[in-house]
């Protein structure tokens, strides 16, 4: 079954069930800053699911177009997308859990025609939260589903909540059995040996968590969820989306153009290249930032690959005519927006080959500073920059190394990498869950080390040391205390030495929440009292440090790295200042 006859199905079947089918939001969300992009069907609704009237009704249904950026890096295994279609029903205060698992059984099994055999399920065990789901469980077996085939399990994988905030609730998870061996006598469907795969998921929305916790939703809904590319993928019998009808014509293109064979080359080609067109579609442009700084790194992967497959860039246009032409029926607006979608793929194509050229210039630079400093590896820093700042793939940084009796050490470059990866997933996925966070886990970071800083000078100095003052930027910090007079090297030396110990020693950072009076009896440290609500937050850093303050931190001291104080100085009477890093 092709991915539009799914569509069709999935809707009319659910317009029988008395929905109104509404349009698919942009991918780029109206009026929310907090989210790049859309991530899932219920993102634009989540107003009629918190109460508010829908104009079309308690019951809908719609296919929504989402892209997913937190595994860009996965992309060209047999699995991840960026770009994704979650076809979906809601119910808004009207039916709940019996008649959405009855009526998805009835859509799984009479329109797809998919056999009870191949169904597996899960449902929520239970916990302090919410206690386990046997009317999910009562509902699958009424349907047909037997004992043994209904998993249970606890929120890692039957709960959802987009991010940290919002409506939640427990899930039913359906899974398909592509009828591969059990990898394991303890194989289920929340394996990823690849015998079970989800299919659809559907979400008893009845709670709503922030960050005192969970209280309940005015309504009880439903919002469930279902991966059209992945549906088709298995209907057709096929083991990766690249195989079905919207990723094949342009892979097979790939093939035919490539001189370099290469399969997760083509998938990534393939795939950023739909992902780009439907960015670009609904309004997204390359730039540094945000959505569009999403969409570059979208089109120059997909370019670098394109190199490596050997293939001439002539050929884009050519390429790009092929995808549209085999989405066209599911998107026709790309077919409207051709020329336009052709334009800024190529401009965006073009640039990134100028970078390049100057990459290779830089190159020769590092070539020449690495030779000259007696050395035949290039610092993996350089690599690391010539990608980040130039585009310049390290394997081409190895491969021009090599002409010149040069090495890159990958591994280490590779560790590097992960790091950044590790700080850049981290930051991607605040925006995502905290909305438009301008604090960055660097920041963060010093956040905690200034805590750290304010507690050694009370040690090394004496308690008469207060916080007077602070900044803090991506770069250094800055802090400002009382104290009378300039710090001895010693002293900074003592405090420099007493803020790394504490840092090794892995302490953890806690966090609680109590009435100002109490925490200023404590011993809290505070800069002005006064300014604070009656419930206050109260940061511990193990025994060391305990102040009021609104956070974030790390979680331990670990993290932070080394600290070491770069300038103390005057700041005004009686007050010092010191900046300082981290390393
Ligand atoms: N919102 C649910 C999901 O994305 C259905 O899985």
């Amino acid at each position: 079954m092709k991915a539009i006859d799914i569509r069709n199905k999935y809707l009319n079947f659910f317009k029988s069930k008395g929905h109104s089918i509404i349009p698919s939001s942009p991918l780029i969300p109206e009026n929310d800053p907090s989210v790049l992009f859309n991530t899932a069907g219920m993102q634009p609704l989540v107003p009629y699911l918190l109460g508010q009237k829908h104009p079309s009704g308690t019951r809908l249904t719609d296919y929504q177009k989402c892209v997913r950026t937190n595994d860009i890096d996965e992309v060209g295994d047999n699995r991840h997308l960026t770009y994704f279609e979650m076809l979906g029903n809601w119910s808004l205060g009207d039916y709940f859990k019996e008649e959405s698992i009855a009526m998805s059984y009835e859509f799984l099994t009479k329109e797809l025609e998919i056999p009870n055999e191949k169904l597996s399920v899960t449902c929520f065990a239970g916990d302090e939260d919410c206690k386990r789901d046997d009317v999910a469980y009562e509902a699958w077996k009424k349907v047909g589903i037997p004992e043994e085939r209904i998993y249970f399990f606890g929120k890692d994988d039957n709960w959802w909540i987009a991010g940290e905030e919002g409506p939640c609730g427990p899930d039913t998870e359906m899974f398909y059995d592509t009828g591969k061996p059990k990898c394991s006598d303890k194989c289920n469907p929340s394996c990823d040996c690849g015998k079970y795969v989800e299919i659809w998921n559907n979400v008893f929305m009845e709670f709503y968590k922030d960050k005192n916790g969970y209280s309940k939703l005015q309504q009880k809904n439903v919002d469930t969820g279902l991966g059209l590319e992945r549906m088709a993928m298995l209907l057709q019998g096929k083991e990766t989306p690249f195989e079905i009808e919207l990723f094949s014509p342009v892979m097979e293109e790939l093939e035919k153009l490539q001189k370099v064979d290469n399969i997760q080359s083509r998938r990534i080609v393939a795939e950023h290249l739909r992902s780009s067109m439907m960015i670009i579609n609904d309004g997204g442009r390359p730039s540094n930032v945000d959505r569009g700084y999403i969409l570059r790194r979208l089109l120059r992967r997909m370019t670098r690959h394109l190199n490596k497959l050997e293939i001439d860039l002539t050929k884009l246009p050519e390429i790009i005519d092929i995808s549209i032409n085999s989405l066209k029926e599911l998107y026709p607006e790309l077919d409207s927006n051709r020329e336009e979608i052709k334009k800024v793929i190529i401009d965006e194509k073009d640039k990134f080959v100028k970078t390049l050229q100057n990459g290779e210039r830089e190159f020769e630079k590092v070539a020449n500073r690495t030779k000259n400093s007696g050395k035949n590896t290039i610092d993996t820093e350089a690599v690391f920059n010539l990608y980040e700042t130039y585009g310049f793939p390290p394997e081409m940084t190895e491969e021009l190394a090599k002409e010149q009796n040069l090495k890159v050490d990958m591994s280490d470059y590779k560790r590097l990498f992960k790091e950044h990866q590790d700080k850049s997933r981290l930051g991607s996925d605040q925006k995502f869950k905290g909305g438009l966070a301008s604090t960055g886990e660097i920041e963060i970071k010093y956040h905690t080390a200034t805590h750290l800083l304010n507690a050694a000078l009370k040690v090394i100095l004496g308690e008469h040391v207060h916080q007077k003052g602070s900044n803090i930027t991506a770069e250094r910090m800055r802090f400002d205390f009382s104290h009378g007079a300039k710090m001895t090297d010693e002293e900074k030396q003592k405090t420099e030495d007493l803020v790394n110990e504490w840092i090794k020693s892995g302490l953890d950072v806690t966090v609680q929440e109590m009435p100002k009076e109490d925490a200023v009896k404590s011993g809290a440290e505070c800069m002005f009292i006064e300014k604070y609500p009656d419930i206050v937050t109260v940061y511990s850093i193990g025994e060391v440090s305990k102040e009021l303050c609104g956070g974030p931190h790390v979680k331990n001291t670990k993290e932070l790295g080394h600290f070491k104080i770069k300038k103390e100085e005057a700041s005004s009477a009686g007050v010092r200042r010191i900046k300082a890093i981290l390393e």
